[in-house]
């Protein structure tokens, strides 16, 4: 069990570096198992999930070790293509294993995913398109067994522009014959680092971030690298801690562009925003306004994963602020715990409706999920008094070190193991 302890009322100053994103850097391991090479990841947050991938690496006969921020990967001597329930249950990106195993063996037996509990999360998108490109996939018991002989370059029209089910095509299709082409594919910017990583790798793979990707297969080079790009929810939520807590604060090494709908929320509720080229400065009051109707949509839309954590900066905006959960059914687990602050929230189905109320008071809490764990971190620093969350390792899944980087702004928090 980790509990953070948090004493609200402090303003956020200084300057922070964002981590490498945790959703760009597990495809990428993933991936580097598709043919037999040497890879070497720059940029790696050390999590939880990081270390978890790195152990179905090291089970399925790799080498993989993590060094600080770098990650070292021998995929030359991989020896299996089955992964264990017990690791398969760390992290829902595990499915991301199928598409590259497939590629590389012919043939993967998993079983079904983990993760954060955010309602039904299902693969139907992934198993539809594999089976598209002449994957033979059966279902038993929650375990899933796919071999295909030879896969098949096809055109796959996705019904939603799944960010799992994309990146699993674009790793199958690396070993199909002939060309794929991904229709209506997540444009998220993490499709674009895995197309980077491919391309070193020496895939031919063009269009991520169009919504339109193909893939002609892979011509493996010797080495393949990559420098995981910045954490575009970690440097939200960050941009949301200043905000609700008031204070001025630089984020550096990110890039503003990826998550621009958050500061333009930000913006909106009275914080100034000043973007540079790798950098963002955020300026609060502390005193916000609402900001009127928001929806979560695919990228470039509003990111779900910063909704809680935007949610948790506007509960002292004054004024109603409406939120549309369009992408988790159950998206909203963080709201009864911020009402134990004080918190003035109503949920009906997708919509939550906030109220903002003049004060928060510290309380105890418990985190239901990586990011609404995270929106209580954020509320707990702008409420008076202490604020205890008992977690049970959500937080920390996704964030590398936050208590850490916060301290060193000025917040008073600290992390109890
Ligand atoms: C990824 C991110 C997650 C983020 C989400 C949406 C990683 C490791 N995780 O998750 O942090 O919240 O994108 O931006 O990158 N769906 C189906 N069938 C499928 C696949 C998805 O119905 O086969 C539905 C899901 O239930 C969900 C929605 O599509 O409602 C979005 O899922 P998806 O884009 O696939 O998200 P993930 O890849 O799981």
């Amino acid at each position: 069990m980790e509990i953070w302890h948090i004493r609200g009322g402090n303003r956020l100053r200084g300057a922070c570096f964002v981590q490498g994103s945790k959703n760009a850097s597990l495809p990428i391991i993933a991936a580097s198992i598709i043919c037999p090479l040497k890879s070497e990841l720059m940029n790696v947050p050390q999590l939880r999930d990081v270390d978890a991938a790195l152990r179905i690496l090291r089970h399925l006969g790799c080498l993989a070790e993590q060094r600080g921020g770098d990650v070292y990967i021998d995929s030359t001597r991989l020896s299996g293509s089955s992964i264990p329930h017990s690791l398969m249950v760390e992290m829902r990106s595990s499915v991301i294993f199928m598409g590259a195993l497939l590629a590389r063996c012919g043939e993967a037996r998993l079983s079904l995913p983990g993760g954060c509990q955010l309602g039904k999360r299902p693969i139907d998108l992934h198993l539809a398109a594999l089976r598209q490109m002449g994957a033979e996939i059966e279902e038993d018991a929650g375990e899933i067994c796919c071999r295909a002989e030879k896969l098949r370059g096809t055109e796959i029209i996705l019904p939603f522009p799944s960010v799992g089910a994309t990146e699993n095509i674009m790793l199958a299709a690396c070993a199909a014959r002939g060309e794929t082409i991904i229709r209506n594919a997540a444009r998220e910017p993490e499709i674009g680092a895995l197309q980077d990583y491919l391309r070193s790798m020496g895939a031919e793979v063009s269009g991520a971030g169009s919504g339109s990707v193909s893939i002609s297969g892979i011509r493996p080079n010797r080495e393949a690298a990559a420098r995981i790009i910045p954490d575009r929810i970690v440097a939200s939520t960050l941009a949301c801690a200043c905000a609700a807590a008031g204070g001025d604060v630089e984020l550096r090494g990110v890039d503003p562009g990826q998550f621009s709908t958050v500061l333009h929320f930000l913006n909106r509720a009275g914080c100034d925003i000043i973007s540079g080229s790798r950098s963002v400065r955020v300026r609060s009051s502390g005193r916000l306004s609402a900001v009127g109707e928001l929806s979560t949509a695919p990228y470039p839309g509003f990111p779900t994963d910063a909704q809680p954590v935007l949610m948790a900066a506007l509960l002292r905006a004054e004024g109603r602020t409406a939120i549309t959960e369009n992408i988790f059914e159950n998206r909203y687990r963080q709201v009864p715990e911020l009402r134990r602050m004080g918190a003035d929230v109503t949920v009906s189905g997708k919509l939550a409706e906030i109220w903002g109320v003049d004060r928060l008071h510290g309380a105890p809490l418990t985190a239901t999920d990586l990011r609404g764990g995270a929106a209580m971190v954020v509320a707990g620093l702008a409420a008076e008094g202490e604020t205890v969350i008992c977690d049970d390792g959500h937080i920390t899944r996704g964030y590398e070190r936050l208590d850490m980087r916060l301290r060193a702004l000025g917040a008073d928090i600290y992390l109890e193991y």
